[in-house]
């Protein structure tokens, strides 16, 4: 959630920022704003809106020089968006300029102190706070320094403010009296420091520079970054000591490029064939009848010991989680209790001795799975984790865990990375399974069924122009029911989210079953229900549960399996899956949802890729 790029180098920083910014701009995109720095200070160009229609045109109009620059893209936390709360924010002498992603908790205790003591503030941001107190320790250390020109001092001015801040941040700070140095520092808020020839960065995401280097700097909690054209420098604000390591980018600038496709989603719903090939590689052992990981850093010992495992997550990730349970507690036998991260961290739940912790998070930054990790492993729990971001902060912190590969995942409505998570739990549980009952010939099926299903997956998508179809004839539906039962109950979730995220259409997941029970209700010629209905062990107790729709004349869009004629009879429209084991549906039955969502939010005029108040990933509580 919102996005931070900084520059410092030979060329034109301008366009690197805006560049920059437009890579970001899944990151949040209610307003963006640059600062540059060039002989007659520092110029600063906000503009509320999306980047191309705000400040790529202000600045095409009103054009910025300069060789070091910070730019943001806000995603609003505090202050409404507008051109005013925009950032970069600037100190009260007009020679700072601040940009920030995160929540300084107590803002209003130091504004208040800083209005005291003379200050005017123009936004409702935390961040103009926060760059008020950073231009007051600056001014403080300058009168007693008196060292005009040490880059140390701007540093040493941010660590002071930070000292005095509750809260989290990742930020970039300029000075004009540091013609060739930016300060980043973090604190909850991813931050990273691009190495480049004769040029660095800084940046809240590796998308926005991996066009410029592969070579990174992760940023730890506390450390406060110093960086010049040539060198980079950092201290840590609780040990003193840094721990700095280089790492490269394993992925490129196409990889992260929406080529073809009208939309990054709808690219990464088709790279899902290739997505599953990624979590699968490596990881299938058919002698051994197993799965096999590297990272897990758990002996078979280790593994067999655990009574219990919570999965904790947010958003499609938690959706990803409920099918996990399903699958760890049917092929391993294994109880799995399945927690909101952010009910996990303050509901004081029990964990036994040997309970372990599974976050799953797509960007491995998300604040409240971030939160929920941190506190098993404060509580001595062994915290383990499934991510697609290599290098995020959920992935240096965990004790173990398995990588999805993906790719990133620039839609903000998650599509192939909760199809990946949902392929790597289920071999998890294949091989928590044969460290325990599970018997080598269901093993072998399931490995093989997960073999078969990209191929499976390049069926559902060439039906794209049938689903387009069908979808279009529910544009104007208002409100819909996704229905599921079984393996397929968590995908009605998924299916109902995908298209509230994107298309702003009121929509339930429910059990099929429980539906009945209250929410029927709701149901009339007006409303539709999507119902997963393959031809699995629940077959014919939801296709009564559908019967109980029909009823009442709601309109029925049915996901059903390959040669199920009967389905024909009573649903309106049919989606055909081919047959696969009951515990592989949830894959199959998630690519056509995704693509439903996706073709009725085109047709309603929506920005799917950047939906309206929502952010990739949330690293606020
Ligand atoms: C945000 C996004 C969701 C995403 C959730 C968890 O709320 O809008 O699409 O599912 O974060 O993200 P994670 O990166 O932890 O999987």
């Amino acid at each position: 959630m919102c996005g931070i790029i900084g520059y410092v180098g030979k060329k034109a920083a301008a366009p690197v920022l805006l560049e920059g910014l437009r890579r970001l701009e899944y990151r949040g995109y209610d307003s963006a704003g640059v600062a540059v720095l060039n002989p007659s200070g520092l110029v600063v160009r906000k503009k509320l809106g999306k980047i191309d229609e705000g400040i790529a045109r202000l600045l095409k109009s009103r054009p910025v020089t300069g060789t070091l620059g910070i730019a943001h893209t806000r995603w609003a936390t505090h202050g409404v968006p507008s051109d005013t709360n925009c950032h970069p924010h600037l100190d009260a002498s007009g020679k700072i300029a601040v940009v920030h992603n995160g929540v300084i908790e107590n803002y209003d205790a130091l504004k208040q102190k800083l209005i005291r003591a003379g200050h005017k503030f123009k936004s409702d941001t935390d961040t103009e706070v926060l760059a008020h107190l950073i231009g007051d320790d600056y001014e403080r250390r300058r009168a007693k320094n008196a060292v005009n020109g040490d880059d140390n001092t701007l540093a040493q001015a941010v660590c002071d403010a930070l000292r005095e801040v509750i809260g989290t941040y990742g930020l970039a700070v300029i000075c004009t009296d540091f013609p060739d140095t930016m300060v980043g520092a973090r604190r909850g808020s991813p931050l990273i420091i691009g190495i480049g020839k004769e040029e660095n960065f800084v940046a809240s995401d590796a998308n926005a520079i991996v066009a410029h280097t592969k070579k990174v700097v992760y940023l730890n909690d506390y450390d406060v970054a110093t960086v010049t054209s040539e060198r980079f420098d950092v201290q840590n604000l609780g040990t003193e000591t840094a721990n700095v390591q280089i790492s490269k980018l394993e992925f490129s600038q196409e990889d992260a490029a929406r080529g073809q496709h009208a939309h990054f989603m709808l690219k990464e719903i088709y790279e899902q064939p290739q997505t599953i090939r990624n979590a699968l590689r490596g990881r299938l052992d058919f002698e051994g009848a197993t799965a096999k990981f590297g990272g897990l850093n758990m002996t078979a010992a280790e593994l067999r010991g655990i009574d219990r495992i919570v999965i904790a997550a947010s958003g499609t990730s938690w959706h990803a989680a409920l099918v996990g349970e399903y699958l760890i507690e049917d092929l391993a036998q294994l109880p799995v209790e399945v927690e909101f991260a952010h009910e996990f961290c303050y509901r004081n739940c029990p964990l036994e001795k040997n309970t372990v912790l599974l976050v799953l998070s797509q960007s491995g930054e998300t604040a409240d799975t971030l939160a929920a990790l941190r506190e098993a492993k404060r509580r001595g729990h062994r915290a383990l984790a499934i991510v697609n971001v290599v290098g995020s902060t959920i992935a240096r912190e965990s004790d173990g865990g398995i990588y999805m590969h993906a790719g990133p995942e620039i839609g903000v409505a998650s599509t192939k990375a909760f199809v990946s998570t949902i392929s790597i739990l289920t071999l998890l549980a294949v091989h928590l399974g044969r460290l325990r009952h599970l018997s080598a010939k269901r093993a072998l099926d399931v490995l093989r069924g997960l073999e078969e299903l990209p191929k499976q997956v390049e069926k559902i998508l060439a039906q794209n122009d049938a689903l387009k179809k069908v979808a279009k004839k529910y544009t104007k539906a208002e409100d819909f029911f996704f229905l599921g039962r079984g393996y397929t109950f968590p995908i009605a979730l998924e299916g109902a989210l995908k298209l509230k995220e994107i298309s702003y259409i009121h929509a339930e997941g429910y059990s099929a079953a429980e539906m009945k029970h209250g929410p029927i209700a709701l149901i009339d010629k007006s409303t539709p229900t999507v119902f997963l209905v393959p031809q699995d062990a629940m077959y014919d107790k939801t296709m009564a549960n559908l019967a109980m729709i029909r009823a009442r004349q709601g309109p029925i869009i049915a996901l059903a399996t390959e040669g199920d004629k009967a389905i024909r009879k009573v649903a309106d429209d049919v989606i055909y899956l081919a047959p696969t084991l009951d515990l592989l549906n949830p894959i199959l039955a998630s690519v056509p949802l995704q693509l439903f969502a996706y073709h009725i939010a085109v047709a309603r005029g929506c920005d799917v890729d950047k939906p309206r108040n929502l952010a990739k990933s949330v690293t606020v509580e």
